[in-house]
């Protein structure tokens, strides 16, 4: 256990920045914390199901965008891990997005929204892609005169909310209430942690690997990630391009330069590409990567192979919101 970390610390003298010695304090809490991984609720109970359902239709809705074309769903894909399979996401008039669409599963478990973290929970993200250019480029107002010419909508809003007028309110509180229907409960390794199932070798030791290389680190917690800001190439550097928003985007400090929300390893099996950039196309590229950039090590055939089978034990059901009638 204590080799890895003795190869760390020796990696680079370069050790002595601050981000670093950050990441040997972390590192070695981690290696002592009980479980660092925590399960996904199974139940819907606390969904309001008649919303969900309402938001559902909505995410669904290319009626939602300027022309017509491009709804939640294009660039949040079900069938791709409720992610988008795209190099880059493609938004009305075929315009293009500026950074690879994370996926919407289990988002209500993210710290924060977004790459940079600018959006502190999902109502406050859902009114960006509706009014973003490069998304779907509405205005509440077109958004509000376009559900309120729509019979069906007035009435499953007036239904549902008891409004006679349709507001932005309303509609981005469906569509919230949809989005935290959208978990994908018992996975093999959330089984593993309820007590109910015993993990196989290869998971068994591609957690161990994932543990003590020091990926849990940066990926922990309910969603095996989306906790903190990291950067990327905290051992090595990564190129920058300040065409992506980052931190610095947002504080303006150097140091936050590539430096990103933790994506979530749930489901990462489905998400391909990888990386704020999609620099990396397959699970094996991204996670070779990360071990290089962001550990500073060159991951071994065999040990990449056994951390793909944990992760693909992190593969949760389908969100049952989906198939509801
Ligand atoms: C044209 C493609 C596109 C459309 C349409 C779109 N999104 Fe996104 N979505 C993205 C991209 C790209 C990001 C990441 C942007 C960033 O982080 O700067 C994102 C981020 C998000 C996130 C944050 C996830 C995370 O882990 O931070 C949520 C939640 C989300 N979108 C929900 C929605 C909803 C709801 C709609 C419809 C109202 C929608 N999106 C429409 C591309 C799209
Ligand atoms: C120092 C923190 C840190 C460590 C250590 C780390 N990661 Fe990451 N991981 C990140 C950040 C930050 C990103 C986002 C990088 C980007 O998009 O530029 C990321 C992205 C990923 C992605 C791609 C996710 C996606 O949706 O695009 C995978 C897969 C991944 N990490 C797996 C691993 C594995 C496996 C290890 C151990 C070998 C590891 N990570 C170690 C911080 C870390």
């Amino acid at each position: 256990m204590f080799e890895d970390l003795i190869k760390i610390l020796y990696k680079k003298s370069t050790i002595f920045f601050m981000n670093r010695l950050i990441f040997i304090v972390l590192f070695c809490f981690s290696l002592f914390a009980a479980e660092p991984i925590a399960p996904i609720p199974v139940s819907l109970d606390s969904i309001d199901l008649p919303k969900a359902k309402l938001g559902r239709m909505l995410f669904l809705d290319p009626s939602l965008s300027s022309d017509k074309t491009v709804s939640c769903h294009d660039c949040h894909n079900f069938e791709f891990g409720g992610a988008d399979p795209r190099d880059v996401s493609i938004g009305v008039q075929g315009r293009k997005g500026g950074i690879q669409s994370p996926t919407v599963y289990n988002a209500r478990f993210n710290f924060k929204q977004f790459w940079n973290g600018r959006a502190t929970n999902l109502e406050e993200q859902a009114s960006g892609p509706l009014t973003a250019h490069v998304e779907m480029n509405m205005t509440p107002e077109k958004v509000e005169t376009e559900l309120n010419a729509n019979t069906l909508y007035q009435e499953e809003f007036k239904k549902i909310y008891g409004v006679e007028y349709i507001t932005m309110d309303n509609v981005i509180n469906a569509i919230v209430e949809f989005e935290k229907a959208l978990i994908t409960p018992n996975s093999r390794f959330d089984r593993y942690l309820r007590g109910e199932i015993r993990l196989n070798e290869e998971e068994a030791e591609g957690y161990e690997k994932f543990k003590r290389l020091g990926c849990i680190t940066c990926h922990n917690g309910i969603n095996i990630g989306s906790n903190a800001f990291q950067k990327m190439g905290l051992f090595k550097d990564y190129p920058y391009d300040e065409k992506y928003q980052d931190r610095f985007a947002i504080t303006k400090q150097e140091s936050h330069k590539n430096v990103f929300k933790v994506p979530t390893l749930r489901n990462i099996t489905l998400t391909a590409p990888y990386f704020h950039d999609t620099n990396a196309t397959t699970l094996e590229d991204a996670i070779t990567k990360m071990a290089f950039y962001n550990l500073g090590i060159t991951l071994t055939i065999k040990d990449r192979d056994l951390i793909i089978a944990f992760l693909k034990s992190l593969e949760g059901e389908r969100p049952v919101i989906l198939d509801m009638p």
